[in-house]
C-alpha cells in the first residue's frame, strides 16, 4: 500500500530521514516460511514522534529491529538518510522489550556503558555524562543501586538513560513503558516529551496502550495481523497534551475521537486473533 493512500504521509516541510519501500520479512517456523512483516512502505520525517500500534503478534518487534539494523529485510529497502541500512549503527539507539541493564552493574555502570562501547571520551567525562542523563531520567538517588534492587519503573528510566547518553539520531522504543503504574507511566511521558523536544531526535514507539499512543504521537501506524501497515493517522492535537490542555472540552473530545479510530483500526486488523485492546 502507497503512503500516499494514507490520510497519514508526512507532515509538508519535514524532511524525510527514514523510507520504507516494499519491505517483507519471512521467518521459517515449525518448518514453515512465515510472513511476520508483509509489504510496508512508510516514511518518517526528521524529529518525528511516530507510534506503531497492533495486536500481539502483527510484526511490530520485527519492525523496529529492521530499522535497528538488527533483522534485514526478506524484501524491499529500508534507507537512512537516503543510504541502505545495511546493520546497526550508532545514530539508532534501541529499548528492547526486556530489560537490557547488566545485573552485576550499577546504575551508574550500567549508563557508562553505552559510552565506553562508544569510546573517545575521557572516564571522567563518561562519567559527567551519565549523570546527566541519568539525572535527566530522575534517577539521581538511584545511581549506585544495582538492578535487582530497582523496581520495574527505575529499570526502563536506567534503560533510556542507557541509550540516551549515546545520544543517537533516532531512538527506537519497543514497549518501553509497557506493565508500568500509570502514574509512573504518565511522569515517563513527561520526560520522553521533553527529551525529544531537547534532543530534536527522531522516535519510533511501539505500545499496546492507544491512550499512550495519542498522548505521545505525531503519527500513529496500525500493524494488522497479516503483518500490513493498515493505515496511518495523523494526530495534529496541540501540545502539550497533559495538565490544563487536557481538561478542554474540545481538545478531550479530539482526543477520545483519534483513540476510537485507532482502535477500530486495530480491531478490524486483528481477525480471529486474541486482541489486547
Ligand atoms: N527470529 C524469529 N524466528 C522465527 N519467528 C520469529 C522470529 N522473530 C519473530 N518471529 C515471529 O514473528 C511474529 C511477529 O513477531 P513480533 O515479535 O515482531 O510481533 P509483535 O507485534 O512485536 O508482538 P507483541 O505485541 O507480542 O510484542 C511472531 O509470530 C513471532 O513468533
Ligand atoms: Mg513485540
Amino acid at each position: 500500500m502507497s503512503d500516499e493512500l494514507h490520510n497519514g504521509s508526512i507532515t509538508a516541510g519535514r524532511k524525510k530521514l527514514i523510507s520504507l519501500r516494499g519491505v517483507s520479512k519471512n521467518f521459517r517456523k515449525n518448518g514453515k516460511e512465515i510472513t511476520v512483516v508483509n509489504n510496508c512502505n512508510l516514511d518518517i520525517a526528521e524529529n518525528e514522534f511516530l507510534v506503531i500500534v497492533g495486536p500481539t503478534g502483527s510484526g511490530k518487534s520485527t519492525f523496529l529491529k529492521m530499522i535497528a539494523g538488527f533483522e534485514a529485510p526478506t524484501t524491499g529497502e529500508i534507507r537512512l538518510g537516503g543510504e541502505i541500512i545495511k546493520g546497526p549503527g550508532a545514530d539508532r539507539g534501541m529499548i528492547f522489550q526486556e530489560y537490557a541493564l547488566l545485573p552485576w552493574r550499577n546504575v551508574l555502570k550500567n549508563v557508562e556503558l553505552g559510552l565506553e562501547f562508544k569510546g573517545g571520551k575521557s572516564e571522567a567525562r563518561n562519567r559527567e555524562l551519565a549523570m546527566k542523563y541519568i539525572d535527566m531520567v530522575g534517577l539521581s538517588s538511584a545511581v549506585n543501586k544495582h538492578p535487582v534492587e530497582l523496581s520495574g519503573g527505575m529499570k526502563r528510566r536506567a534503560s533510556l538513560a542507557m541509550i540516551l547518553v549515546t545520544k543517537p539520531k533516532i531512538l527506537l522504543m519497543d514497549g518501553p513503558f509497557n506493565a508500568l503504574d500509570s502514574k509512573t507511566k504518565m511522569t515517563l511521558h513527561e520526560e520522553i516529551t521533553r527529551i525529544w523536544k531537547h534532543e530534536r531526535n527522531t522516535i519510533i514507539f511501539v505500545t499496546s496502550d492507544l491512550d499512550e499512543a495519542v498522548k505521545l504521537s505525531d503519527r500513529i501506524a496500525v500493524m494488522n495481523r497479516a503483518g500490513q501497515i493498515s493505515n496511518i493517522f495523523r494526530n495534529d492535537l496541540p501540545r502539550p497534551r497533559t495538565g490544563k490542555a487536557a481538561l478542554e472540552t474540545d481538545f478531550h473530545n479530539r482526543f477520545v475521537k483519534l483513540r476510537e479510530e485507532v482502535l477500530n483500526e486495530v480491531k478490524a486488523g486483528a481477525g480471529k486473533a486474541v486482541c489486547e485492546y
